[in-house]
């Protein structure tokens, strides 16, 4: 599934590999999907963190690695590539993922030098970061995500908020769909699908559009300072092929979820995907970012 799309079983090359019917493998997202977001995530995503977290990370003591930093279905590995170049000193980022295919690409494309030329440097862990513990990431100075919140569960949030309590780090949570988009021209179908998608989104328990409130009251809970600031796609021709392949997996999430909308739906993706290709459409797609601060302990565990 793709959070900000949905599944799409298209005719071109598969946004996402689906789940076998039946099978209990978790769905794993396809590379080319991750690499044509990367640009528009990267644009998105909100600098005004960032001095607050520079801070912090300032006031941390020396550790002669650098900073260690945790990036949490890190996917590709887009995080890190846009985050370590924005900071300075050295880090050695941990890359977890449980698509071994996904880690590896992260692995290979991983940044090498911190803003101030400092040595970056990366390991890779496959498992499943919904269960991590507070032992998994002791010693990280910050914890970082991107597209990932808004797949996880109520639960699965508050294990992580523990964890990173836990470990007394703070956290960098990019990217969560806000639930909300925008297309210009507007259509009459546009709040069906919508509506439907976000439903799709929150299907099996897991958080979708809630999932940044949900973090939020997590990481508060456990004494963080949480700050948010929007961080929306805007989408226009330059972004053809994205929009395209965003269009195709929003319209299939919410037929899934609604297969009476099917034929209809049809006609209405035809018609945004060929304004697409004339340059005549423009989206929003809203998203959050948070970072949480952790109350400071006097001391780095
Ligand atoms: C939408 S992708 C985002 C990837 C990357 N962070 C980015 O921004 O391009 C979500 C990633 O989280 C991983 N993922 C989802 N749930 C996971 C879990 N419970 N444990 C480990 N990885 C998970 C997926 O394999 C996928 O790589």
């Amino acid at each position: 599934m793709i959070p900000g799309a949905g599944p799409v079983a298209g005719p071109e090359r598969p946004t996402v590999r689906l789940r076998e019917a039946g099978s209990d493998e978790p769905p794993r997202y396809a590379p080319e999907w991750l690499q044509l977001r990367e640009g528009a995530d990267a644009s998105a995503r909100a600098l005004d963190l960032l001095d607050p977290l520079r801070i912090r990370l300032a006031n941390l003591p020396g550790r002669p690695g650098g900073a260690v930093v945790h990036d949490l279905g890190c996917g590709t590995g887009s995080m890190g590539r846009w985050l370590a170049p924005r900071l300075d000193g050295a880090q050695h980022w941990v890359l977890h993922d449980r698509d071994p295919y996904l880690l590896h690409f992260a692995a290979v494309a991983s940044p090498r030098a911190a803003a101030d030329g400092s040595r970056v440097t990366v390991e890779t862990r496959r498992g499943d970061v919904a269960r991590l513990t507070p032992d998994a990431l002791a010693g990280a100075s910050l914890v970082t995500a991107s597209a990932l919140l808004d797949v996880l569960t109520r639960e699965e949030v508050e294990t992580l908020a523990a964890a990173c309590a836990g470990a007394g780090c703070p956290a960098l949570l990019t990217l969560s769909v806000a639930g909300r988009v925008e297309l210009t021209p507007a259509d009459p179908l546009d709040e069906e699908i919508a509506a439907a998608f976000n439903a799709h989104q929150r299907r099996d328990g897991l958080l979708g559009p809630d999932a940044v409130t949900v973090a939020a009251e997590a990481f508060a809970d456990r004494g963080a300072t949480v700050k948010i600031q929007p961080s929306p796609w805007r989408l226009g021709p330059a972004e053809a092929a994205l929009t395209a392949q965003w269009l195709r997996g929003w319209v299939g999430a919410a037929v899934e979820q609604r297969p009476e909308l099917a034929a209809r739906a049809e006609r209405y993706l035809a018609a945004r995907l060929a304004a697409c290709a004339a340059g005549d459409l423009h989206v929003t797609v809203h998203h959050s970012d948070l970072l949480a601060l952790p109350r400071p302990t006097g001391g780095h565990r």
